[in-house]
């Protein structure tokens, strides 16, 4: 695809209170190329090439959160859901925003067959976007995500685990299981394998044993049913903590000192959950 190949062409980007340098090509209008920014309206997503015609917007625009409904709330964080086909323009927009940071996914125009879940901050100026991702209404191959994104001030703090988190409860209440879109980008794969190894290891920790001197026992099946995580995705991040061994026809699962220390250290830093009893939604089919 020649999308993929096309030069950077987009010098910096204002969001709200945040300057943003991009990191790769996304097809604004030729207007708004070779200008030094473009100013985004941080809660309706329409692009301007100068500060004063953004406030200019800014008096007409009433948006202080995404359009859509918001199906989520805790302390400062929610989630909108936006339909793709009623939303077009805010969905083009964000899908636009998003390309500047995405290296190969090609949508921009046809937004119809998807949904997008915004998570934002809130504080006394709105609701302030940190990431989303999109989800095709209709997979035909058990994705739950196609993009993921963290706007890049915002990265590295544990939102891109919250957003992949949210996806999986997206996943329970439909009673499914899911996966990324491939290929997923190096951060990508990253953050799901992480999410992947303290979802499943939290499962195992919080396992009691049947009886005296019993093992506790789960099968692969029912890790996938407790986390909506797909099967080959469960038994990959098995194998990449080296956890997986294959005897006398079973998988045996054995945990060790050192990986139950490192988990315990890891949770104690990720504090922030989503929590499903905040969540109002109802799948649509
Ligand atoms: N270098 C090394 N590790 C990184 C990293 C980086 N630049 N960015 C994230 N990670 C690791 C974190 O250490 C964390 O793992 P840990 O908890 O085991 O330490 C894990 O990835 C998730 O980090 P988190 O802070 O929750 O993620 P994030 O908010 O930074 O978002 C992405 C992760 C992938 C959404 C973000 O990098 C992004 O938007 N990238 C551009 C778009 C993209 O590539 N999307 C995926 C393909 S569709
Ligand atoms: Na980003």
């Amino acid at each position: 695809d020649d999308v993929v190949t096309r030069m950077k062409n987009v010098d910096m980007i204002e969001l709200g209170r945040h300057r943003i340098k991009p990191w790769y090509f996304a097809p604004y209008p030729q207007e708004m190329v070779g200008i030094t920014c473009i100013y985004i309206c941080e809660f309706c997503l329409k692009y301007r090439k100068s500060r004063k015609c953004l406030e200019r917007h800014l008096e007409k625009c009433n948006l202080r959160h995404p359009p859509g409904n918001e199906i989520y709330r805790k302390d400062n964080i929610s989630f909108f859901e936006i339909d793709g086909r009623k939303n077009k323009c805010y969905a083009q927009n964000l899908c636009l925003l998003a390309k500047l940071f995405l290296d190969h996914k090609t949508l921009y125009y046809d937004t119809d067959p998807f949904l997008f879940y915004v998570m934002t901050v809130f504080d006394n100026r709105g609701f302030h976007i940190v990431g989303y991702f999109s989800k095709e209404k209709e997979s035909t191959e058990d994705y739950n995500v196609a993009c993921i994104l963290t706007m890049p001030p915002y990265q590295r703090k544990g939102y891109g685990k919250l957003l992949i988190e949210f996806s999986y409860e997206l996943s329970k209440f439909e009673g499914k299981t899911g996966s990324p879109e491939k290929p997923l980008s190096d951060l990508g794969l990253l953050s799901y394998r992480s999410y992947w190894a303290q979802t499943i290891l939290e499962i195992l920790l919080s396992m009691k044993p049947v009886g005296d001197n019993e093992k506790p026992q789960i099968t692969i099946n029912e890790i996938c049913e407790l986390t909506s995580i797909k099967k080959e995705d469960v038994i990959s991040t098995l194998q990449n903590l080296n956890l997986i061994n294959y005897y006398k026809g079973q998988y045996i699962v054995t945990l060790n000192r050192e990986i139950i220390e490192t988990h315990k250290k890891a949770m104690e830093i990720r504090l922030v959950r989503i929590d499903p009893k905040c969540l109002h939604w109802t799948p649509k089919d």
